[in-house]
């Protein structure tokens, strides 16, 4: 399987329980590297925009709301099959539909702040990775 890159956020109801740790051991016991990371406060125009697929969602004013509501953990993640093996690892969106082993399952506290977030195909990944990384800042 290709080498691929994804991109993760750590997300603001995790780094207020100072998860950022404990999730990224979950992430590196997957095999993923992490390749950059950055502890930002989102702007608001950086989370409509990043979350601009949703915004027809009655859900949408609350999402952008929780990602502006404390400090967030962006990253760039490096492995073979990064997007998919990701996923996986993060569980389902919905936490009490997550696999045991699984970082929501562990720590999420609903569908709302799930704890993390991750691309969900090569291009979407490119797209996230570029609107918060210049490519020097990323070091495989
Ligand atoms: P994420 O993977 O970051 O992508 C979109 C996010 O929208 C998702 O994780 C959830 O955190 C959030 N989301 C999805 N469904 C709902 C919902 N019904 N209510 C609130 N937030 C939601």
């Amino acid at each position: 399987m290709a080498i691929e890159r994804t991109f993760s956020i750590i997300k603001p109801d995790a780094t207020a329980r100072n998860l950022t740790g404990a999730v990224n051991a979950i992430i590196e016991k997957a095999g993923l590297k992490i390749v950059a990371q950055k502890r930002i406060l989102m702007t608001r125009a950086q989370a409509e925009t990043f979350y601009a697929v949703h915004k027809a969602r009655p859900f949408f004013g609350e999402l952008v709301d929780f990602m502006i509501s404390g400090p967030v953990v962006v990253q760039v993640l490096e492995g073979e099959g990064a997007i998919l093996k990701y996923r996986d690892v993060m569980g389902a969106t919905d936490p009490s539909k997550a696999a045991d082993g699984t970082i929501r399952k562990a720590h999420a506290k609903s569908i709302g702040e799930n704890s993390v977030h991750g691309s969900d195909a090569t291009e979407t990944a490119a797209i996230e990775i570029a609107q918060f990384f210049a490519g020097n800042e990323i070091v495989g």
